[in-house]
């Protein structure tokens, strides 16, 4: 059975899987982007504070792809999550992705020194200005994004996820109120790519570790992985995990992975679930 390609939460419709481009600059992320826009990607993932909007901008420009066919996050950086800030960011993300709007807007990371409802609030006037589509947070852990749903309408949570991080609570809290979860690292930076039962079941089904690890993540509602893959082999073998099918039994033997593992963990991180 393959996996759908897009995903509909709140009636909103996404294309499932997306290319993570953090650490992917200059002209590699131009070519990356323009090259999974035309492998049949639809889904790019961006933020300020990965300094290579401009180049997400002219992969879109170059791939010829019109910009409705194309969903495109980006989140705003956490040194300034005042009113003013959202504003004067966001216009810097429009401008550097050469684009009136953006389909998805995230918080970076939390940041307890302004107020939520503050930085939520200057979110909702962007979304009724027609500058943003959608709105959503990243790195929030379930407590936060409960207080989050309070102030406005999200329709996202991204976070680390992966086999070796199982994110029970956060997944349930999405499920129950019909959120995205967009899985980040979702090959746990390539860690998952050496593991031993993951490799067994790619052996098995005669395909590589991360299809396996990103069809296990395909199969589960509610979740959009956004892989990172700097070479167009890399990133059609990606796609094509759509095609790769999993038993109960191998998807629970990956279930079994979890860990507690997190490769992503800042000094400014929240206390997490
Ligand atoms: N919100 C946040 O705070 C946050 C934090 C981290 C990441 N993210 C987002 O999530 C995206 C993905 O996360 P990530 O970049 O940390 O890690 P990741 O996607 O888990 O792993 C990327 C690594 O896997 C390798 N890889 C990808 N596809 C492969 C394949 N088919 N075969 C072999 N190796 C493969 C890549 O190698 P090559 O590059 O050589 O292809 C790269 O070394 C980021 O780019 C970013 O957009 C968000």
């Amino acid at each position: 059975m393959t996996a759908d390609a897009t995903l509909t939460v709140q009636g909103v419709t996404i294309p499932r899987l997306g290319l993570g481009t953090f650490q992917l600059t200059g002209s590699d992320c131009v070519v990356a982007v323009r090259d999974a826009l035309e492998l049949g990607y639809a889904h790019i993932d961006t933020a300020r504070a990965y300094g290579n909007e401009a180049q997400v901008g002219q992969g879109l420009h170059d791939s010829g792809r019109n910009r409705d066919e194309v969903f495109i996050a980006t989140k705003l950086w956490r040194d300034d999550l005042s009113a003013v800030g959202v504003h004067d960011q966001l216009e810097q993300s429009l401008r550097d992705l050469r684009t009136e709007y953006v389909d998805l807007l995230l918080i970076h990371w939390p940041n307890g020194d302004v107020p939520l409802a503050q930085t939520l609030g200057a979110m909702r006037e962007a979304q009724e200005a027609g500058r943003v589509r959608q709105l959503g947070v990243a790195n929030f852990p379930s407590a936060l994004l409960r207080e989050a749903l309070e102030h406005a309408p999200l329709i996202c949570d991204q976070v680390e996820y992966h086999p070796y991080l199982g994110q029970p609570q956060v997944l349930a809290l999405a499920r129950e109120r019909d959120l995205m979860v967009t899985a980040y690292s979702p090959l746990a930076q390539g860690e998952l790519l050496r593991d031993r039962v993951v490799r067994e079941i790619a052996a098995a089904h005669d395909c590589s570790p991360a299809q396996v690890v990103l069809r296990w993540l395909l199969d589960q509602p509610n979740v959009a992985p956004i892989p990172k893959a700097s070479t167009r082999e890399h990133r059609a073998a990606n796609l094509a995990a759509f095609d790769v099918e999993l038993s109960d039994e191998e998807r629970g033997r990956i279930a079994g992975l979890e860990r507690g593992r997190r490769t992503i963990n800042p000094s400014w991180a929240p206390d997490w679930d």
